[in-house]
């Protein structure tokens, strides 16, 4: 994935068909504003979502995207499937096909989708160090028991990873009915930590990543765009 960062010359030369030293002539004139403040430095670092134009003319209007799905069971977290329909399938964006997916959900869970075409976004939430939480509402087959709780916060070793899972929090709502907080996505993880236990999941809906909740006001099968509020739960250091 590309992070689409660059020197304001180079990508003006580029866009412009110009040469580098034109682009500073644009620069000394006062033609060039990016993100509507006039730009005076040709090293000034901007990305693909920098809004530019010089001389009132639009060079790059591409901004980034981040939306929140409430992902229905029977959907795919994936862009393209031959056999299902995808999470892509269920926007009405002009720009859906730009986006992917940030931490997937098995095709029978539902709840709290991000999707984004900000890969620098994605990267650093998905990034291990990050460490942002993931609540899910867990039904099971069989009764919760107390023993579970110690289990799940001192990780479980995943042989095929070669892994020991993260500590993750489990509370328990009611007798078949948990709440776990895990701070990684591991492959079936949830399934495969209540597998220990012979403990089947039988329902798994994501209600939170880090601070952003799933409201009642987004039936499954629908999406908006992230609040600047929503968005700012994620903003470094803030998770
Ligand atoms: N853990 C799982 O087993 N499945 C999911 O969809 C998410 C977490």
């Amino acid at each position: 994935m590309s992070l689409g960062r660059s020197r304001l010359d180079t990508l003006l030369a580029e866009k412009l068909k110009i040469k580098r030293k034109d682009v500073r002539l644009l620069l000394a004139k006062q033609q060039v504003n990016v993100d509507g403040r006039r730009a005076k430095d040709v090293d000034l670092i901007v990305d693909k979502f920098s809004f530019i134009t010089v001389d009132e003319m639009v060079v790059q209007d591409n901004p980034a995207h981040y939306i929140i799905l409430n992902k229905p069971i029977g959907v795919v977290s994936a862009t393209t499937d031959d056999i299902h329909q995808t999470v892509i399938d269920l926007l009405d964006y002009p720009f859906k096909d730009q986006l992917h997916i940030l931490g997937r959900l098995d095709l029978n869970s539902s709840g709290l989708l991000l999707l984004t075409n900000d890969s620098r976004f994605s990267q650093r939430l998905m990034h291990p160090q990050a460490k942002v939480s993931k609540t899910y509402q867990v039904t099971l087959d069989k009764p919760l028991t107390e023993d579970m709780i110690e289990a799940f916060a001192r990780g479980m070793y995943f042989e095929f990873e070669d892994i020991t899972t993260q500590p993750a929090k489990l509370e328990i709502i009611s007798e078949h009915v948990a709440q776990v907080t895990l701070t990684e996505g591991r492959y079936h993880q949830i399934k495969r930590m209540f597998g220990r236990f012979r403990n089947q999941v039988v329902a798994l809906h994501r209600d939170a990543i880090g601070r952003l909740t799933l409201d009642e006001t987004l039936k499954p099968g629908q999406s908006r765009e992230l609040s600047a509020k929503e968005l700012s739960f994620f903003a470094a250091k803030d998770n």
